[in-house]
């Protein structure tokens, strides 16, 4: 990375749950930059947690020089929860901004913050001396505030969430698995807006990715964009199926199991979840990478399993589409699972169900193995 650019972001070992729903066994990083040139620019700030921390970390970089700028890109607060006391500690400070970013300035820090400010919209540009900021607006990656920039001198491209990915920076890299859990997570409703992104960033030479989470990316920038335009337009990222389940006595998950042991013989990629009890963030991501799905739940209530009811619900929002599908129903009187799961992704587009859909009636039997191996079948042809 450029030797005038500064990391000083911090990691959260502490959080539980990031943004009150992802667990992040590796922790979490806020990340924030400093820009060193005739004029200093501070590149977003971190969770209220760590405010403290990261002034230490900013005053020793300055070395009792003060900063011109602050610019933020996005004002989630995991990223803005410093901003007004950077702006006490360095009055002299320009926030820069888009206007909306202003806007919910005021709505975090009241109507009384009122710091020297500057709104920049999409093409506008900060010299730094040397270095130039070009500013990119990114709405709804991951929120409608969202600017990005990129420095032109050294081709460095601060990303906001884009590019991010759950973890400490001091812990185990969970590499593409954290990337995709992440993005699907959080950003994969809004593929429409990070296509029109990836469309903007294309003809950047882009040399060093600075995102808000995870680690700086210099290398391999063409293999994450490629997977992030994967992402984007719902494109499945490789062949294999998801088997999505949860099961009240074991039959259902007996059915599951037995499917993914019928593909697996045929040599096919399968991720088997128990909705229960996975990290339901994981199984989403994994719907999301594979080609196909198949969605294995009792009846319950005249409805589906409340897990599974979340899964897909999860599932539509981020606007799953371009899949193929299979179900696989359980009950005991009047099995009504199936009918309403097919209901459910009705609204998701291009969805292919496989012509066999499997019912189970309380527990497995001959019959129902022939059907597994039907759909099994199907879903290998
Ligand atoms: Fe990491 Fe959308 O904030």
């Amino acid at each position: 990375m450029d030797k005038s650019i500064h990391y000083i972001g911090v990691n959260d070992k502490k959080i539980d749950l990031f943004e009150g729903q992802y667990i992040v066994p590796r922790g979490m990083s806020y990340n924030s930059y400093v820009i060193f040139d005739e004029k200093i620019a501070v590149m977003d700030t971190v969770d209220k947690e760590y405010v403290g921390e990261w002034l230490d970390k900013l005053a020793m970089e300055l070395d009792g020089r003060t900063p011109d700028y602050l610019v933020v890109h996005h004002m989630e607060p995991d990223h803005s929860a410093g901003i007004a006391e950077l702006v006490k500690a360095y009055p002299t400070a320009t926030v820069v901004a888009s206007a909306k970013a202003h806007t919910m300035m005021s709505q975090f820090f009241g109507k009384m913050f009122a710091p020297k400010k500057i709104a920049v919209k999409e093409g506008d540009e900060l010299s730094l001396g040397e270095h130039t900021l070009a500013f990119i607006a990114a709405p709804m990656v991951h929120w409608p505030e969202v600017m990005l920039s990129y420095e032109k001198t050294s081709g460095t491209l601060f990303s906001a969430d884009a590019f991010g990915r759950f973890g400490a920076l001091d812990e185990d890299d969970g590499g593409i698995d954290e990337m995709r859990r992440y993005y699907i997570g959080i950003v994969g409703k809004y593929g429409a807006q990070v296509t029109a992104l990836l469309k903007k960033a294309a003809p950047l030479d882009i040399k060093a990715i600075c995102p808000l989470h995870g680690p700086v990316l210099t290398e391999g920038i063409a293999e994450y964009v490629r997977l992030y335009t994967l992402w984007a337009s719902y494109t499945p990222e490789d062949k294999g199926v998801t088997i999505a389940y949860t099961s009240v006595y074991g039959n259902t998950r007996a059915a599951a199991e037995k499917l993914g042991e019928m593909l697996r013989a045929a040599g096919a990629t399968v991720a088997l979840y128990d909705l229960a009890r996975c990290d339901i963030a994981e199984a989403v991501a994994s719907a999301f990478r594979y080609d196909k799905l198949v969605l294995a739940t009792t009846t319950y209530n005249a409805d589906v399993f409340p897990h599974m009811k979340e899964f897909i619900n999860h599932l539509t929002e981020r606007g799953f589409s371009r899949r193929r599908v299979g179900l696989i129903e359980n009950g005991s009187w009047a099995a009504t699972a199936a009918k309403v799961m097919r209901a459910m992704l009705e609204g998701a587009k291009d969805i292919t169900f496989t012509d066999t859909t499997v019912k189970i009636m309380s527990a497995m039997s001959e019959e129902t193995e022939a059907d597994l191996g039907q759909l099994a079948g199907e879903l290998l042809g």
